[in-house]
């Protein structure tokens, strides 16, 4: 996906998107639900709001995918805040399966009137078929892999869904199309953007890495001073800026240039590799009543 971000205006231009999305509305047509994966760790900004006109009424479950990186309190608000919304919200974790049990008992609940109507017409046997969307890195091939119970992704982040369409069985008469959806993030702010690019949904290059890497420190020296201090040997000061944070972690982690300068550059890619890796702990960085 191509796009620019600048400082005080974003600008994304997902220019395949046009035939992607009509792709999808094909493909929408042909399932009776949508499954839209977002990021746990940043469920507003990792979801595409022009999703649910592309949805065009079907009904639309929410996963929180990646949860084993999130902080489960936060899940946990996240999925009462959807509950309290009137949206279908499960979390799950794509690379253990964790979660995905509950995915078509949700999907029987939210559809029980179709299924219903069908048994009814002597149609009991009709399959109910699903079809997953996110934004790239989300980790819808891991789920589709996981619940089709095979290794190798069928496809990579091509936009769209490709023609030829294969169905996966995931239990008696509930199917799920094997080639997902690509949504591109929906950018709305500049924070939007350095949360998409410190989960890796966009690349940190797209913006100023430094800049995000700052921004990033400053939210964990509010919500996780403890492990700044534990683990980069940094103190969440008030008086203290973030890219000074960033500095200080720079230079305690022996990162200095020639000259005595700290290599902020290589700390920022540290700080963001470390935090995508899991090695942080379970952070989340977006909640419901932010
Ligand atoms: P996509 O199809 O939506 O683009 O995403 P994909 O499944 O390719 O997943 C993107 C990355 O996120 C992969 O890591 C994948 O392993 C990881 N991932 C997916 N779901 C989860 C999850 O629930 N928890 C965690 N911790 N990671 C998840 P990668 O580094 O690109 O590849 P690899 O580590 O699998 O080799």
């Amino acid at each position: 996906m191509e796009g620019t971000v600048s400082c005080n205006t974003i600008q994304w231009f997902p220019g395949h998107m046009t035939k992607a999305m009509r792709m999808m509305e094909d493909n929408i047509a042909l399932v009776d639900a949508v499954i839209e994966i977002v990021d746990a760790r940043i469920p507003k900004s990792s979801s595409n709001p022009e999703l649910k006109k592309l949805a065009n009424g079907k009904p639309m479950i929410a996963l929180l995918n990646k949860s084993d990186l999130a902080d489960p309190d936060a899940t946990a608000k996240w999925l009462s805040y959807y509950k309290d919304n009137g949206i279908s919200a499960v979390a799950v974790d794509a690379k253990t399966g964790k979660g995905t049990e509950s995915i078509v008992p949700l999907v029987k609940q939210i559809l029980a009137d179709k299924i219903a109507a069908y048994e009814a017409k002597g149609q009991a046997g009709r399959p109910i078929r699903l079809m997953i969307v996110g934004i790239p890195n989300v980790g819808k091939s891991s789920l589709i892999n996981r619940l089709a119970k095979r290794k190798a992704a069928q496809t990579g982040d091509k936009p769209g869904v490709t023609k030829g369409k294969q169905w996966i069985k995931l239990q008696t008469n509930f199917e799920l199309l094997d080639t997902p959806g690509v949504l591109w993030p929906k950018i709305e702010n500049q924070f939007s953007a350095e949360l998409l690019a410190v989960t890796n949904a966009i690349k940190a290059e797209i913006l100023d890495i430094e800049a995000v890497a700052a921004d990033f420190i400053g939210v964990l020296a509010n919500r996780r001073p403890d492990m700044l201090l534990e683990r980069f040997k940094v103190q969440a000061e008030d008086d203290i800026s973030s890219f000074d944070l960033l500095e200080k972690a720079a230079v305690k982690r022996g990162f200095i240039l020639r000259g005595g300068v700290a290599d902020t550059e290589r700390m920022a890619h540290t700080l963001l590799n470390e935090y995508q890796a899991g090695k942080l702990g379970r952070i989340t960085l977006e909640y419901p009543d932010d």
